[in-house]
């Protein structure tokens, strides 16, 4: 079949949507945004991107406090992951309007959301300007997951956690198991 040729643009479709939980020092406040534009960076250390246009509260936030969460929502959180992707918090409490309680994190002051299963606390390594957005790298301290999404007591497995994707516009869902790592050289 012939392919169309697109101008440049980003095109890595679908992403991983995420909220991303942050302190603010100095009006002692907690914020989240919905990041869809996130991933992993290095497994050793394990380092993850975040990238955040210089004009959302979460920017200013996470540059001055140096740390953030990365939590992972459930498709039942959808509502919640838009309301966070659409609503600053420079005007509103995002933990009340959403109904998020509060769990401390371990390494750093921005707080868990307890609704997500795993969350994942991060102190800022690097910030890289690359135009529209900048990218936060954040040097993974500690993973947090419920009991309900592990598999053995130890792996955690994402299928119990139930992950959303962004998709150009739209929320969609993991659709099911297609194979296992490593399964194309079995034959
Ligand atoms: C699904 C989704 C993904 C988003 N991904 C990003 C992103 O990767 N980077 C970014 O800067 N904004 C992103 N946004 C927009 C912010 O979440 C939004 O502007 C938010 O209201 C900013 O909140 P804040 O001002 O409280 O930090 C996304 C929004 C949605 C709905």
């Amino acid at each position: 079949m012939p392919k169309t040729a697109f101008p440049p643009h980003e095109a890595l479709y679908p992403a991983p949507c995420v909220l991303v939980t942050s302190h603010d020092l100095t009006a002692k406040k907690d914020n989240i945004i919905t990041i869809a534009w996130c991933g992993v960076a290095s497994s050793k250390p394990p380092i993850l991107s975040i990238s955040i246009r210089p004009s959302r509260l979460s920017h200013s936030i996470i540059k001055a406090a140096g740390e953030f969460v990365i939590n992972i929502p459930t498709r039942d959180l959808l509502r919640q992951v838009d309301l966070c992707g659409t609503i600053s918090g420079r005007k509103t409490d995002k933990f009340q309007l959403c109904g998020f309680h509060k769990d401390p994190a371990i390494n750093v002051r921005a707080p868990l959301i307890k609704e997500c299963p795993v969350n994942i606390e991060c102190k800022l390594k690097e910030t890289i300007p690359l135009g529209s957005h900048d990218m936060f790298l954040g040097e993974v301290q500690c993973v947090h997951a419920d009991e309900g999404v592990l598999k053995n007591d130890k792996d955690i497995d994402y299928r119990k956690a139930l992950p959303l994707v962004y998709n150009l516009g739209e929320y969609w869902d993991l659709g099911g198991l297609l194979g296992t790592y490593g399964y194309s050289l079995s034959g």
